[in-house]
């Protein structure tokens, strides 16, 4: 479904060339869920942000449902995203001045999509499945960080997506936080999704059908 080949990404700042990704491939497949695990600075966030089409790299190539998007124009890539892909950042990236509810209806804001009483529903509908229900109308800045990190799930899910990239989904959650949100993720795969985790926590990262590990940059081998 989705793969990437040979990846390579080289950030360049103040002179200074970091090789953030030296040569990395990973295939998944329709319904897989795999997490990537390494130390801090191995290239997870970098990787994940080249398989999700935000970032382009340098060399090698993704493809999705067997066509290269690192060949897409802008718009294209645009519109495969805004349809099959939904994503969960390191920092939760919520609006400070929308409610919950009006961040997780944002992904339909954007484009051609139109906010009707559908879409409504479905929000809240995504609200309950992270726990959330009743907390719809609260500002980012009135919840606690797991809340907010599980509005920003709720934001990814709002769509049917087809693959969910989520890095590091757990990381300011305390343990039954955590497990809420490793138990969701699990659910989703059942209905079919393909998942994407870059996480810290070996015990979650256990939880996906595969591990794959990175240092320094390449993949060190799946476990
Ligand atoms: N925009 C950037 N400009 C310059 N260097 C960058 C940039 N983004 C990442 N890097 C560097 O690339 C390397 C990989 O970073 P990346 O964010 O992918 O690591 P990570 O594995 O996600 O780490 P963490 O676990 O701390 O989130 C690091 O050495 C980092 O300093
Ligand atoms: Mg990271």
């Amino acid at each position: 479904m989705l793969e990437a080949k040979d990846i390579t990404k080289t950030f360049t700042s103040e002179g200074v060339a970091t090789p953030a990704l030296r040569g990395v491939s990973l295939t998944v497949g329709a319904g897989e869920f795999v997490s990537i695990v390494g130390r801090s600075g191995s290239g997870k966030t970098t990787f994940l942000n080249v398989l999700s089409t935000l970032l382009a790299p340098d060399g090698g190539e993704v493809l999705y449902g067997g066509e290269n998007v690192t060949a897409f124009s802008p718009e294209r890539l645009n519109r495969l995203r805004n349809r099959d892909f939904a994503v969960v950042f390191q920092f939760h990236y919520l609006l400070p001045y929308l409610t919950a509810r009006e961040n997780v209806l944002l992904p339909f804001m954007t484009g051609l999509g139109r906010v009707g009483s559908r879409e409504r529903a479905r929000a809240e509908d995504c609200l309950e499945r992270v726990g959330l229900a009743g907390k719809g109308g609260k500002l980012p800045g009135h919840l606690s960080g797991g809340e907010q990190q599980r509005v920003a799930i709720a934001r990814a899910l709002v769509k049917d997506s087809k693959i969910l990239f989520a890095d590091e989904p757990t990381g300011n959650l305390d343990k039954t936080t955590g497990e809420s949100v490793m138990s969701l993720l699990t659910d989703l795969k059942r209905d079919g999704l393909s998942i994407v985790m870059v996480t810290h926590d070996e015990s979650y990262a256990r939880r996906a059908d595969r591990v794959v590990r990175m240092a320094d940059g390449l993949v060190a081998g799946d476990a």
